[in-house]
């Protein structure tokens, strides 16, 4: 099985870098479906939008309507749950009556878990003791899979950066670290928000982050020619020694239509190898 994470793609439509966040996007979205083999599915972990707003939404469902692979998506900081639930309704998988935003997928050889961190008080990650009886439950549902797990805040520190703790408090993400432990099934745990990459680990459990694609965003030292290609991971999994990471640039042939070109914002180009762009 083939997981492409995306995440923090903090689309805006009103700031200076709108247009580069929505190539970074498109990008990105061109880049995974040229892949071969390609992904069984893409997961966004959250910061899809970056006030959360409709129309920020209504630019991302374009960008990722270009996507070969199923696109599943959690909510970040920036999200909105009400917008994002009406902007991803279409395929069911959210649950439209539900305060939080987590949900499990059984179609894979590896089940997939999406849990939902949001606090309504900062920017940091919160988990109360609904949502660890909700993992628990989810974890318990079905016993014959190994299990990933996606959270937009990483529930491990992140030791480069002012703060290293991204939850509220350490005993919020202690709770949060118990219920990704209880069921002895989860293989890996996959997060964003710190916009770089990291790795950590969930007693034993493998752990990771990945860089924001908006790359006027990106945390972390790249050369000049890198620094306006987002980078994104794969996450291959093999039963016998689990998921394998790797950290992908995306190609720097790929075009993208600009929006104020009048064309659908984001829409791969396909490459072109004439000379003249040499
Ligand atoms: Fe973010």
């Amino acid at each position: 099985m083939i997981i492409a994470q995306i995440s923090d793609t903090h689309i805006t439509l009103d700031t200076p870098d709108a247009e580069q966040r929505i190539r970074d996007f498109a990008l990105t979205i061109a880049d995974i479906n040229a892949l071969d083999p390609g992904p069984d599915v893409i997961v966004h972990t959250g910061d899809i939008a970056h006030n959360g707003r409709q129309d920020e939404y209504a630019q991302a469902v374009a960008t990722l309507a270009n996507a070969r692979a199923p696109v599943y998506v959690l909510a970040g900081n920036r999200d909105n749950r009400t917008n994002l639930r009406e902007a991803f309704s279409a395929r069911g998988y959210l649950a439209p009556d539900s305060d939080f935003v987590a949900y499990a997928i059984d179609d894979y050889p590896v089940r997939l878990i999406a849990l939902d961190t949001l606090s309504s008080a900062s920017n940091k990650g919160d988990f109360c003791s609904e949502r660890v009886g909700h993992l628990i439950d989810l974890t318990g549902l079905e016993t014959t899979k190994p299990i990933a797990v996606f959270t937009h805040h990483p529930p491990f520190e992140v030791t480069v950066g002012p703060d290293r703790l991204h939850f509220e408090s350490q005993d919020i993400m202690s709770g949060l670290r118990r219920a990704l432990q209880h069921s002895g099934r989860v293989v890996a745990v996959f997060s964003g928000h710190v916009h770089r990459a990291a790795a950590g680990d969930v007693a034993g459990i493998p752990a990771t982050v990945m860089p924001s694609i908006a790359t006027t965003l990106r945390k972390g030292e790249y050369p000049a020619d890198m620094r306006r290609r987002p980078v994104y991971h794969i996450h291959r999994f093999d039963p016998v020694w689990g998921f394998a990471t790797e950290t992908r640039l995306v190609a720097a042939q790929w075009d993208v239509v600009p929006r104020e070109n009048g064309a659908s914002a984001g829409e791969p180009r396909a490459p072109d190898y004439s000379c003249s762009r040499f």
